[in-house]
């Protein structure tokens, strides 16, 4: 267990070495981790700012959500330990818990679901902007695409002044992204759309919509269904990576909830973010046989070389990521049901005993992350590669609605608007073409 922060200092001194001028920087303590300055005055006290690229020791906001202690291997969602969630919660109730901040009763869960199943139906139209893609387009493609576009058939909750509005705006997305990912799957693979049966619950109205085909039902097994109910549990929030700042600093400027879920997908579609289980699995295929791993590991210390080793390694976790003990287990329980033995696991399995005993990665903390599994868990159900990371966006959803929510609760929002430290050319006259070199 994390362990609380001591009482804090109420100010930090900073001080100009070459004027000795000196300045009180408020500090500002949460309920857990390392306290932050405030630097919101900064620049009017010293004319300076700070310079954070990637923002590697920036908070960007407040959070009531999740908090992680990346060197305790510490996650929890108000609260909760991950851990408990992933083993006796649903995806449901975690839903309710990301958005409203509680586990809900009997009454609220009834209803919320009741409200959820409602609304999986997709307007008949949004078909239609399907049938403008390729169909080799990749799933992540379309989902930018029709999430976006969901702002322009769903008006009537588009005002973001209204809660209400904001409310039927997070069911919406949340309901809807299983049932427009599943489309994508269906469209890439040529076959007809299958509509979501609420008689089943999330996950399983999920798989049916992905795998059922007219001329056969698909058969859910109780333990594929818990593990992809774990893998929405466990990818559900993760505070401010890089697709959530994506959605908050979209939701800044004021735009609708969808176009920010929408931005969110853009920025979760990278290798470094959450195409990393799609990479995993395309890295496997790359090395192909356990005698190449040390050639790739090579590859993988060499700073000339850009291989790096997919689903290794996290901005945060620097001790062992909490998800992927879960999901390591997960993996194994799924794949004795489906009788999967598969040469790809086998390699997979010598890649992560070999890299946690190397000095290059224990050395820099690299350990695998909850990707690393859950690409291995999906391919065994039988999702294609590309579908990977829309399985993340469809269980990330939840937690980029409610950051985008608690941004839009906040007595006042402020545009985001990050500074730059300029590094280009200084004032120089226009030169005319005929006089240039
Ligand atoms: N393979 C080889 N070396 C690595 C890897 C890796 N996967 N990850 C980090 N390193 C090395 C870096 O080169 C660096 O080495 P150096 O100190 O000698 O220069 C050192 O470890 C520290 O790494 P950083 O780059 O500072 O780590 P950062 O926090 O910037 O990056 C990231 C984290 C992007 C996740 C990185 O580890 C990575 O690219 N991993 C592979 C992609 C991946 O799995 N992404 C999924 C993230 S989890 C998620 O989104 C759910």
């Amino acid at each position: 267990m994390t362990k609380e922060t001591p009482a804090p200092e109420k100010t930090f001194t900073l001080k100009n070495d070459q004027t000795g001028e000196e300045w009180q920087l408020p500090v500002v303590e949460g309920t857990y981790g390392p306290h932050c300055i405030d630097i919101r005055k900064l620049y009017g006290q010293t004319g300076h700012f700070t310079l954070d690229p990637s923002f590697t020791a920036t908070g960007s906001c407040k959070s009531k959500i999740t908090y992680i202690d990346g060197d305790e291997g510490v996650l929890m969602h108000r609260g909760y330990d991950i851990k408990e969630l992933a083993a006796d919660s649903t995806y449901l109730e975690t839903c309710y818990l990301l958005l409203y901040g509680e586990l809900p009763n009997k009454k609220e869960l009834k209803e919320f679901t009741a409200h959820i199943t409602n609304h999986t139906m997709v307007h008949e139209q949004i078909k239609s902007i399907y049938q403008g893609f390729r169909r080799d387009a990749h799933p992540m493609a379309i989902m930018c695409g029709v999430v976006g576009a969901m702002s322009a058939f769903y008006h009537d909750s588009l005002d973001i002044w209204d809660p209400e509005q904001r409310r039927i705006s997070a069911h919406r997305l949340i309901a809807k992204i299983p049932t427009l990912a599943a489309m994508a799957m269906k469209y890439s693979k040529g076959q007809p759309y299958v509509y979501p049966r609420n008689d089943l619950n999330y996950t399983e109205n999920f798989l049916h919509m992905c795998f059922s085909v007219p001329a056969e039902e698909y058969k859910l097994r109780p333990p594929v269904v818990k593990a992809m109910e774990r893998i929405l549990i466990l990818h559900a929030d993760h505070e401010q990576n890089a697709s959530t700042s994506t959605v908050r600093l979209a939701g800044s400027s004021l735009a609708n909830p969808m176009a920010c879920i929408a931005s969110g997908i853009t920025s979760l579609w990278g290798p470094s973010h959450g195409g990393a289980n799609q990479a995993v699995l395309e890295m496997l295929d790359q090395i192909g046989h356990k005698d190449n791993i040390p050639e790739f590991l090579e590859r993988a210390k060499d700073k000339s070389d850009p291989f790096k080793l997919m689903g290794f390694g996290h901005r945060v976790y620097k001790n062992f990521d909490p998800r992927a003990a879960v999901m390591k287990e997960s993996c194994d329980e799924v794949l004795a049901e489906l009788g999967i033995d598969d040469p790809q696991l086998e390699l997979a399995m010598e890649l992560e005993k070999i890299a946690l005993n190397d000095p290059y990665f224990i050395d820099r903390k690299l350990f695998p992350n909850v990707d690393f599994y859950s690409g291995i868990i999906l391919k065994a159900m039988g999702f294609p590669t590309e579908m990977f990371t829309v399985l993340f966006a469809v269980s990330r959803t939840v937690g980029w609605i409610s950051q985008w929510k608690e941004m839009m609760e906040e007595p006042s929002i402020k545009i985001g608007r990050p500074r730059q430290l300029y590094t280009g050319a200084p004032s120089r006259p226009y030169v005319p073409i005929e006089k240039r070199k």
